[in-house]
């Protein structure tokens, strides 16, 4: 029998990770949901499971800000086959850096930034030659532009796409032979949600 052949979902447990996961499972794709809120992946896994009740779902509740539990994630993800790869979870934040609490800064970096690089470098090292695979990794329409009052969050962005690629859509770039793209959650005008900029988004 064939080995199933999972997609990897950061941030699933709201938003845009959510309603990714929907999707995917709407394409029968066999599903790993991480996220901090267990329960909430709970209730996704149970939304899912209800319209697909054969499709598998994994759910791994995780705090990504802790590099320990970054490494420890991809390698209990390793006895799974890996299809494809969705570097979702991300925080915002707007103020000042002379206002800015600290450790929503350093939580910033080690979600958006640290988190973000190492998942892809350990997918990439281990899925390159893979045919049929692919990282997705999701960006925002800060990385186009340095808002004032946003600086830190846009630059993690500017971060997540010059590492992802040059090109703003899709690439293949020389450190993945098949597929890697960079979205652009948003567009200038119109937010995915219309709460996003109470999470310090763009
Ligand atoms: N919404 C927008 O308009 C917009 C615009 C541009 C870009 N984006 C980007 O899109 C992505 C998703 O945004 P969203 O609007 O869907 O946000 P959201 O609803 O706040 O979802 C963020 C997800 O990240 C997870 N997360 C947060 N901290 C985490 C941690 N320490 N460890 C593991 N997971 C963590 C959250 O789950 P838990 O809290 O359960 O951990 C949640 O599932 C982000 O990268 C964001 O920068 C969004």
């Amino acid at each position: 029998m064939e080995k199933l052949k999972y997609t990897v979902i950061t941030g699933a447990s709201s938003g845009i990770g959510y309603e990714t996961a929907k999707a995917f499972a709407d394409r029968d794709k066999p599903l790993i949901l991480v996220a901090r809120r267990k329960k909430r992946l709970q209730q996704l896994k149970q939304a899912i499971r209800q319209k697909n009740p054969n499709l598998e779902v994994l759910i791994f509740p995780v705090d990504l800000t802790i590099k320990e539990n970054v490494y420890q994630l991809f390698s209990d993800l390793t006895i799974y086959e890996l299809e494809t790869w969705i570097n979702n979870a991300g925080i915002g934040m707007y103020g000042g850096l002379r206002t800015n609490d600290l450790q929503k800064t350093e939580h910033l970096l080690q979600l958006n930034i640290e988190a973000f690089a190492i998942l892809s470098s350990l997918f990439v090292k281990d899925y390159f030659s893979k045919a049929g695979t692919q990282l997705i990794n999701i960006s925002s329409a800060g990385r186009y532009t340095i808002v004032p009052n946003a600086v830190l969050y846009c630059a993690t962005k500017f971060f997540v796409s010059a590492f992802t690629g040059r090109d703003s859509r899709r690439i293949d770039c020389c450190w993945c032979q098949h597929a890697s793209q960079v979205i652009s959650s948003c567009c200038h005008q119109n937010r995915v949600r219309p709460d996003s900029s109470e999470h310090g988004y763009l």
